[in-house]
């Protein structure tokens, strides 16, 4: 398995790591526009291999497509980060155009690829890509639910400490679903567990409320600790959908999808649980939550709508 990263920074730097230290993938081609970067990070990634015991091979690359021809899989990291206080919307008008590009210049060489949209603002661009490739919906897949998830589950963590219980992320299982937004992502209470047991029996209103409000604003904490975007964390996120696909995994995670009449939406891109395989989305999954949670769904909706109608501008 051929995967491409493009974007050498933090975040694209991190997932062509955990992809080498996952070690499935044989080829990992990291590619960016600046001079010597991809070369340097893979370059030093590859003199972790003896050490971490991987063979994967990780090639770093400055603008050459050539070299990605024949990914099954490519990461999309592309287009600058947001700076302390700026919402991810913010960055449309850069990144719509890198993306763009990218995309085109991708498929030019890896016709087949499944794509993996992790560039801000992540459930427009997208949707962007999906409207610009017409590729079926399957191959297009944006990330955001995933790293959503995996923050809403370290702070229940979190709260569940608080409350006298000896709970980790990985004892928490809690989706998040809606856009990659930090006033209306929705992270689904209703349906989170510590074990098996609904969170809502141990926990207050109160610290629900709290890991929830910490789960919505979770990259712009990191944003405003770092000066810059987290990447761990969005890194293994990428990093974990590209294993779902090329190990043919068929695990539930949630990611943003072009819907086309599920949850009686059509005409956008928007996070929900999905199955991942070797196909890319296999399967949308319908879940009920809340009548909270449905309406808080419904403004997220409009919200990524919104984001959308500005798309055509960003481009011109
Ligand atoms: C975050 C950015 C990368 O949530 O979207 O950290």
């Amino acid at each position: 398995m051929k995967v491409t990263v493009v974007g050498a920074g933090n975040v694209g730097a991190t997932v062509a790591n955990v992809l080498a230290t996952k070690g499935f993938a044989s080829e990992v081609v990291l590619i960016d526009i600046k001079e010597g970067l991809s070369e340097g990070k893979a370059m030093d990634i590859m003199q972790t291999s003896h050490m971490l015991n991987f063979d994967t091979t990780v090639i770093g690359v400055t603008n050459d497509y050539a070299a990605t021809a024949g990914s099954q899989v490519v990461v999309v990291t592309s287009g600058i980060p947001r700076k302390p206080g700026m919402t991810r919307e913010q960055l449309i008008g850069t990144n719509a155009k890198i993306v763009k590009s990218v995309v085109d210049q991708i498929l030019a060489n890896s016709p087949d690829a499944i794509l993996i949209i992790v560039s801000n603002p992540m459930d427009a661009m997208t949707y962007l890509t999906l409207k610009d490739t017409k590729l079926p919906r399957n191959r297009i897949i944006g990330q955001g639910g995933m790293l959503d998830s995996s923050r809403f589950r370290y702070y229940l963590a979190q709260a569940l400490q608080e409350a006298g219980y000896p709970a980790t992320p990985t004892d928490i299982d809690g989706m998040v679903i809606g856009g990659h937004a930090d006033k209306t992502m929705v992270p689904l209470v209703s349906l989170a567990t510590y074990r098996g047991i609904p969170v809502t029996q141990l926990l207050s209103e109160e610290a629900i409320q709290k890991a929830v409000e910490a789960t919505k604003v979770g990259g712009a904490t990191c944003t405003k600790l770092l000066g810059t975007s987290a990447w761990y964390a969005p890194g293994a996120a990428a990093a974990a959908l590209v294993e779902a696909i090329a190990l043919d995994a068929k695990k539930l995670i949630p990611c943003c999808v072009y819907l086309d009449g599920e949850y009686g939406e059509k005409d956008l891109c928007i996070g929900v649980p999905v199955i991942l395989g070797k196909d890319g989305v296999e399967k949308i999954v319908e879940v009920q939550f809340s009548d909270a949670e449905k309406a808080k769904f419904q403004e997220s909706i409009a919200a990524a709508r919104e984001v959308n109608s500005k798309l055509a501008e960003a481009l011109a």
